[in-house]
């Protein structure tokens, strides 16, 4: 938790307030009809350095800009600005813990009935929150193909992250926990593999690592092309961006996801079909383990996806 004694702050339309003092109207578009945008971004708190590093704080914010586009919302700030204002409520709210940072940009304007976007008014939140892990990283997840299909890009792009288009999300996630499983994962309009409820998917076989491409309805995750440069550059494995058929996974070698909150998860088991052996794999092992040295400054040449917050 941060502070106990001090009281959280959010950045709420261009002030640093208290949760109490933030009022968001009962009518506001958004919560009538989705018209949101959101991001999750995690900083770590790092033992060795003393330290919160913000994980490609800049490419979240260049994806918050494209999903605000998406649904005509003009926000009074350059990336570089919304990123400072992030850096500074982190340390407002400074604890030494791994953090979730959340911007949250909406259609706030009470217009029931008004579908036309550039017309409305929007408002930004940003808040922090701390959160260790989402998924089991450590033992690996037991998924199932959903029967819900990803929403297809000509409906809600799926490459922004627009709050309205998580209903998809929720459905299938409720169903996978309905059923005993820990996590979904959803097709697209064609029957390829698209992604989890919040998170890429990735699978190997002999030895090559195959993803689902940008066109195949999937959110074109930064944790997703992280672990490609990892593959690739650190690892000198060859990766594949293809569409993938379901029964391809039920004989993959390994499948993980990957994602800002799931981080770097092995999928041991879908639709009651081991993966590979049934426990986590040799590669997807190593994966998670560049990760996770990656994401707290351990790995030399990629401070630079790093932004550091200190305590003032
Ligand atoms: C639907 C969906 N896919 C994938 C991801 C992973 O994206 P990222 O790695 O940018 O967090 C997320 C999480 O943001 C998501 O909500």
């Amino acid at each position: 938790m941060p502070n106990n004694t001090k009281k959280r702050l959010m950045f709420f339309n261009g002030k640093f307030l208290p949760e109490d003092e933030i009022k968001i109207p009962p009518t506001a578009h958004a919560l009538h009809y989705g018209t949101a945008c959101f991001e999750g971004i995690r900083a770590y708190y790092s033992e060795k350095d003393k330290n919160l590093f913000v994980f490609r704080l800049e490419d979240h914010y260049k994806r918050f800009f494209y999903s605000c586009k998406t649904l005509f919302i003009k926000l009074p700030y350059s990336s570089k600005k919304i990123a400072e204002l992030t850096v500074e409520l982190l340390q407002k709210n400074y604890s030494e813990t791994d953090i979730y940072i959340r911007p949250l940009a909406f259609k706030s304007d009470p217009a029931v009935g008004n579908f036309n976007l550039p017309t409305l008014e929007s408002s930004l939140l940003i808040y922090t929150v701390p959160l260790g892990r989402y998924l089991n990283t450590e033992k690996g997840i037991k998924a199932n193909i959903s029967s819900w299909m990803r929403v297809p890009d000509n409906a809600i792009p799926p490459r922004g992250k627009i709050a309205g288009a998580y209903v998809n999300t929720a459905l299938a996630k409720t169903e996978s926990l309905q059923n005993g499983f820990d996590e979904c994962i959803m097709l697209d309009r064609f029957g390829h593999i698209a992604e989890g409820s919040a998170e890429n998917f990735f699978m190997i076989k002999n030895g090559v690592v195959i993803t689902p491409p940008m066109y195949d309805d999937i959110l074109v995750g930064i944790t997703r092309g992280t672990v490609i440069l990892v593959c690739e550059k650190e690892l000198g494995l060859k990766v594949v961006e293809r569409s993938i058929a379901r029964a391809e996974v039920y004989s993959a070698d390994e499948v993980f996801v990957v994602g800002t909150g799931a981080e770097v998860t092995p999928v041991v088991e879908i639709d009651k079909h081991e993966v590979g052996d049934g426990k986590i794999g040799p590669i997807t092992a190593k994966i998670k383990e560049l990760y996770f040295k990656m994401v707290h400054n351990e790995v030399p040449g990629y401070s630079k996806f790093l932004t550091k917050v200190s305590s003032k």
